[in-house]
């Protein structure tokens, strides 16, 4: 079969499309021929040698990627979950060997959901990573209430975009934040108010927020920690909480922690659930090939992807 391969840690240059073995299915796994794969900003992180990069490199060949859409066409002992031909989706062995750059991957079925025969593949593995972040930390994470006020940084992009929807299916009050670009669209999601970060600091036009999830970084959650209310939560999935915001957020009776997303089946139902009902939706703004990584990988480095980009095999 068919994968990219991460030769060494560095630029796009690095990946490489190969013939690989097939991959066998284990206990507990299935083969998936897959349609579509996202890509991730961790995908580009890893790439570069940072983030889960020595997890991956246990393996050679290093191949990246972890969401994925496609067809059961084998499976391991034990497992029973789906049928031969059924349509799968999901985000696969995150944070570990994913493998998902590759026309086959193999994967435990307890990461999985059936595809809503609604949504297309691409939409479908769109739907996995950033989706699932989304929402782990509204869901279990922060556990919102309807009509609590819910701030998202990067409202625009794949993980804020759902997390904008999410939020509002809570019964929360939206308010994201990003470029004065991305007006329009995070509105037309359902966000109740949006900050342009190009022409007012959030800090400064924002109070009394009961959550606050920070997908940017650098100093966004320190400057977070201005508008929560007291017993208020700060959760950061972009660089984590520094001992300085935990500090600052001690003192100010503001919760603050770091979350990284886990592969969890039971959760991808959810979201299958949510999919086929049309409450959430994801937006997919390019499409690429297998051939184009490059390309794909050079888009998700701008930082300014609106909603999620999809590779079709
Ligand atoms: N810990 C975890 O489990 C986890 C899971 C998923 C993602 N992440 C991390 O979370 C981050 C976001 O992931 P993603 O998939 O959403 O990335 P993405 O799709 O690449 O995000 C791009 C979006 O970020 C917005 N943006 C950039 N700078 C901004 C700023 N200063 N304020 C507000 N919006 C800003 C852009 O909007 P404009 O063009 O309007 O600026 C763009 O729409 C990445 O660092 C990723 O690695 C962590």
């Amino acid at each position: 079969m068919k994968a990219i391969i991460l030769k060494q840690a560095g630029g796009v240059e690095n990946l490489v499309v190969e013939e690989v073995p097939m991959p066998s299915p284990k206990k507990g796994e299935v083969l998936i021929k897959i349609n579509a794969i996202s890509i991730n900003p961790v995908d580009i992180k890893t790439r570069k040698g940072m983030s889960l990069y020595n997890k991956l490199r246990e393996n050679e060949p290093v191949i990246l990627g972890w969401d994925v859409s496609g067809e059961v066409i084998e499976a391991g002992e034990d497992a029973t979950a789906f049928e031969i031909g059924e349509e799968v989706f999901g985000m696969v062995n995150f944070p570990g060997h994913g493998n998902a750059y590759a026309e086959y991957v193999t994967a435990p079925v307890a990461h999985l959901a059936d595809k809503p025969d609604q949504i297309t593949h691409q939409e479908a593995a769109a739907s996995s990573l950033a989706a699932l972040t989304a929402w782990q930390v509204l869901m279990q994470q922060a556990k919102v209430q309807s009509g609590e006020r819910v701030l998202i940084h990067a409202a625009a992009g794949g993980v804020g975009h759902f997390g904008v929807q999410i939020a509002k299916y809570l019964g929360a009050y939206v308010i994201g934040t990003g470029s004065d670009a991305n007006y329009d669209f995070v509105k037309e999601l359902g966000a109740d108010e949006y900050v342009d970060y190009n022409h007012e600091r959030f800090e400064e036009v924002i109070q009394n927020v009961d959550i606050v999830f920070d997908a940017v970084g650098g100093d966004n959650p320190k400057r977070s920690l201005d508008i929560i209310r007291g017993g208020g939560l700060l959760i950061a999935i972009a660089g984590g909480i520094t001992d300085e915001v935990k500090k600052l957020a001690e003192e100010k009776g503001v919760k603050a922690w770091a979350y990284l997303v886990q592969s969890n089946g039971d959760d991808m139902e959810q979201l299958a659930e949510l999919l086929e009902a049309g409450t959430i939706r994801p937006h997919i703004s390019h499409e690429f090939s297998f051939d184009q990584i490059k390309e794909a990988h050079t888009q998700i480095e701008t930082g300014r992807t609106r909603g999620k980009i999809v590779i079709s095999m």
